[in-house]
């Protein structure tokens, strides 16, 4: 197996493949984002265990080598809980395959955990874009497209299926510092598509909503607990509450390999904290003072009481929490 991942760092300026030869490569590739996006990150573990087994299955201590190899893969990034879903799956197969099956099982497995995950953007992209209105504009966070997911997006997957139907009038994406998901990389996506699209720096959300009309916030996310609390990028908390204050509507579309039902709620869900270098350095250039100092959360934590509906492909869940 030939295991290529495009390397999202350099996008939109370059379209590099990185070539991925063993498990490690594979972590890596996950934790320095070369492949990000919560269902991406899960299909591309799920990968990097068949590698794991393609390296190891002839060696002598072959299983205690792809254990060591999957935990390596588990401790990649810690918010995103498609990660340990699709790996507990890929667990489950080797339990139950004879090593001579192993690598053509776990190959087979990985594929249609990718294509499984097509499927359902295809189902939440539909099920999603039913709920707007046409001539509707809306506002997106962080990079829930194609390139987070196995294909389509979740978020954009519900943004290009309602374009497809004629609904959307407008899309605005938050650019999202540090890392500028937005700008790079749901900018490519969209306008690729033909999609009108419009950035904004994060700080402008709140008055994009006072100032235009804005009639949905649409998002992804990393991880949903049992409560329904959400986890996505750094700033959807505050989408959230703004939207909320100017009656915008706030739908997550995430697939039910998102939900983490062992996490009662989202307090309990692991944020993952990055370098600080990401924020005091751009493109590597210093862009403050010397010994300055930055905290660097990637992620947070959305309240469900401040969601609408999420969107999973076996359905839509409303919340009428408003006041
Ligand atoms: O740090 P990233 O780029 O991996 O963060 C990605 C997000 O926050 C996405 O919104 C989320 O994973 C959903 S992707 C369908």
């Amino acid at each position: 197996m030939l295991f290529r991942s495009l390397d999202q760092r350099l996008l939109p300026k370059t379209e590099t493949y990185l070539r991925l030869e063993n498990a490690i490569d594979v972590a890596n590739a996950i934790s320095q984002m070369v492949v990000r996006g919560a269902p991406a990150i899960g299909i591309t573990a799920a990968y990097g265990v068949a590698l794991s087994a393609i390296n190891h299955v002839s060696s002598l201590n072959w299983k205690s080598a792809i254990d060591k190899d999957i935990e390596c893969l588990s401790k990649a990034r810690p918010t995103a809980i498609n990660l340990h879903w699709a790996l507990e799956e890929m667990r489950k197969v080797i339990a139950n395959t004879s090593k001579k099956n192993l690598i053509d099982t776990l190959c087979a497995k990985a594929t249609k955990i990718h294509n499984d995950d097509i499927e359902a953007n295809l189902t939440m992209g539909k099920l999603g874009a039913e709920l707007i209105l046409p001539g509707s504009s809306v506002l997106t966070h962080c990079n829930a497209g194609a390139l987070a997911t196995g294909g389509y997006g979740t978020a954009l997957g519900v943004i290009r299926s309602a374009w497809r139907d004629g609904k959307i009038k407008q899309v605005y994406a938050d650019e999202t510092r540090p890392w500028m998901q937005g700008s790079r990389l749901t900018a490519w996506e969209l306008i690729k598509d033909g999609i009108p699209t419009t950035l904004i720096a994060d700080g402008a959300a709140a008055h994009l909503m006072k100032t235009k009309k804005i009639d949905w916030v649409i998002v992804g996310s990393d991880r949903i607990a049992a409560n329904g609390d959400v986890a996505n990028k750094i700033g959807t908390y505050s989408l959230a509450v703004n939207a909320r204050y100017h009656d915008v509507k706030f739908m997550v579309v995430a697939p039910t390999s998102t939900i983490d039902n062992r996490t009662l709620n989202g307090d309990l869900i692991p944020i993952e904290e990055r370098s600080s270098n990401e924020l005091l350095k751009f493109n590597g250039q210093l862009i403050t003072v010397d010994n300055a100092e930055a905290w660097n959360p990637v992620f947070d934590i959305v309240p469900i009481n401040l969601v609408d509906v999420i969107v999973t492909e076996t359905g839509c869940k409303y919340f009428s929490n408003r006041s």
